[in-house]
């Protein structure tokens, strides 16, 4: 059918009624329509209320939500909320779904169950998160599957088994080809018989395959990847594999798993996209125009529902990420905080269609703290001792992510980028006037610093993390003290 989704987005825009939406969710369903996610990742120092995340998701026409734990907080947001939900079991509790058949029947209590009765609608659970990415060194093999097969039983036991089914989102290293073409794809060699074990026991369970793809990581460790092979456009040189031609990675990378999944004997296995997207900050392809022209481009390739050579019809995805996680690990790279279309206070940081009539929305009902900015006092020369160090501190405990080369602050004179790093500790630790101390280098503003893309952000408040946060300056600030007293000590001494 030539109707795409955001078609039909438009028409339910324009009918008020709830009848009419109905009528055409189910118009949507019947065409073959797929809804599109979103990932919901908790990894900030001041998260975004989870009432008002849930909102976000809603005005912004996202049908449904992958999620990496199962917090209380976040799950008690989604209650009627109608989203569909993903919700996850961390890697760190891998082993213990595996080795107790007890421990996976409280989880499926604690975390499906009983929140299913309260009206979210839980349709997967992800067992394990990219448990055998290569640096993970082997440490998920033994217990990955185990814990998928135990958390299946329990959701069988809880009289679940039809109504929520089992996945685990796979790194797309788990499967590869031999030479550029996807007919030669096939699993790793070295988990080769374990991803078979997984994969039959999916299919006989009415799971799915859910994989991960990106091929921003792609462009970011291969100098010598084509660009324009990462997005939409065409190619300059497709790749030919008999009678199919492939002119982006997506489709190359996910045909490569059907034709996986197809050698060995599951070829009808549903597959979900589990994350894809584009950072926009952190690195020299990191930026806003490349996240807005891959995830747009993404969306109108998927809303043809011509799917891809191997796997014709709708493709289900969640794009990653909804919003930026200050407090991820950037040991994959400056990029990793970087991946939400919204930032870290809920404003869109480019346009996407998503089927609404309207842009993207902001969040409602957020609270900032006071406009104010901690920056480096004019008076302190750039030759000044202490400075090197007070840099270090700031950056290793907040975000100095943004100031890399070719990076949205990339730009900044040396004054501009030391109060950069100074007010991102600042404003990570609510503004506290202890936390613009820096042995008395820096001052606080009310003069916004931002400047062309540089943005100098504003905390927000978040109530329940406030007191925890100040303790923690207060703490690590009277260790500091404690430090310099030693330090003077020990050189009268
Ligand atoms: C339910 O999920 C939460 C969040 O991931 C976790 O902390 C908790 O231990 C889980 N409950 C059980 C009984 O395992
Ligand atoms: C994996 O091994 C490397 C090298 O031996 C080590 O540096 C790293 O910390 C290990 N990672 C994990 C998650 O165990
Ligand atoms: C700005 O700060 C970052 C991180 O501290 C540093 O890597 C970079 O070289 C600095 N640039 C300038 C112009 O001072």
């Amino acid at each position: 059918m030539g109707s795409s989704w955001w078609w039909h987005g438009r028409a339910a825009a324009a009918a008020a009624a709830a009848v009419a939406c109905w009528v055409w969710l189910a118009a949507a369903a019947a065409v073959g329509v797929e809804a599109i996610g979103a990932n919901w990742g908790t990894q900030a120092s001041h998260p975004l209320a989870p009432d008002t995340v849930v909102q976000m998701l809603k005005d912004n026409g996202f049908d449904k939500v992958k999620l990496f734990d199962a917090g209380e907080d976040t799950m008690s947001a989604l209650r009627k909320s109608g989203l569909e939900v993903m919700v996850g079991i961390p890697n760190d509790m891998l082993a213990a779904m595996a080795s107790s058949m007890a421990a996976a029947n409280k989880w499926v209590d604690q975390n499906v169950s009983n929140y299913l009765n309260d009206g979210v609608k839980i349709r997967y659970v992800a067992v394990g998160n990219e448990p055998f990415l290569e640096t993970y060194n082997g440490s998920f093999l033994q217990t990955t599957f185990p814990a998928i097969r135990n958390i299946q039983s329990a959701l069988v036991k809880a009289g679940l088994g039809s109504q929520v089914r089992v996945t685990c989102p796979l790194n797309a290293d788990v499967y590869q080809s031999s030479t550029s073409k996807p007919s030669d794809g096939d699993f790793r060699t070295d988990i080769h018989d374990l991803m078979l074990t997984i994969v039959k026991f999916l299919s006989d369970t009415g799971g799915a395959f859910t994989v991960n793809i990106y091929p921003f990581i792609s462009l970011y460790s291969d100098s010598n990847f084509p660009v324009d092979y990462a997005f939409f456009d065409g190619a300059a040189s497709p790749i030919v594999d008999g009678s199919a031609t492939y002119t982006n990675m997506f489709d190359a990378n996910y045909d490569t798993l059907i034709w996986a999944l197809k050698k060995n004997g599951f070829g009808n296995l549903p597959v979900i996209v589990g994350e894809i997207g584009w950072p926009t900050d952190g690195d020299m392809n990191a930026n806003i125009q490349m996240a807005q022209h891959f995830n747009q481009g993404f969306l109108t390739h998927i809303a043809t529902g011509r799917g891809t050579p191997m796997r014709p019809g709708p493709v289900d995805a969640y794009l990653f990420s909804l919003i930026d996680e200050d407090e991820k690990s950037i040991q994959p790279g400056n990029f990793e905080r970087h991946w939400g279309i919204f930032t870290y206070d809920g404003l869109p940081k480019y346009q996407l269609n998503l089927g609404q009539s309207h842009g993207l929305l902001k969040a409602k009902n957020v609270k900032y703290l006071e406009r104010k900015w901690c920056v480096l006092k004019p008076s302190i020369g750039l030759t000044d001792p202490r400075l090197s160090d007070s840099i270090s501190y700031a950056c290793s405990l907040a975000d100095c992510t943004s100031l890399g080369y070719k990076t949205s602050c990339g730009g900044l004179d040396t004054r501009s980028n030391i109060s950069y790093a100074f007010n991102s500790y600042y404003q990570k630790n609510d503004q506290d006037d202890v936390a613009c101390g820096f042995s008395n280098l820096a001052t606080i503003t009310g003069q916004d610093p931002s400047t062309g893309t540089c943005r100098f952000g504003i905390m927000i408040e978040v109530d329940s993390a406030f007191s925890w946060k100040l303790q923690h300056v207060r703490s690590s600030n009277l260790l500091m003290l404690l430090l310099v007293l030693l330090q003077l000590c020990l050189s009268f001494s």
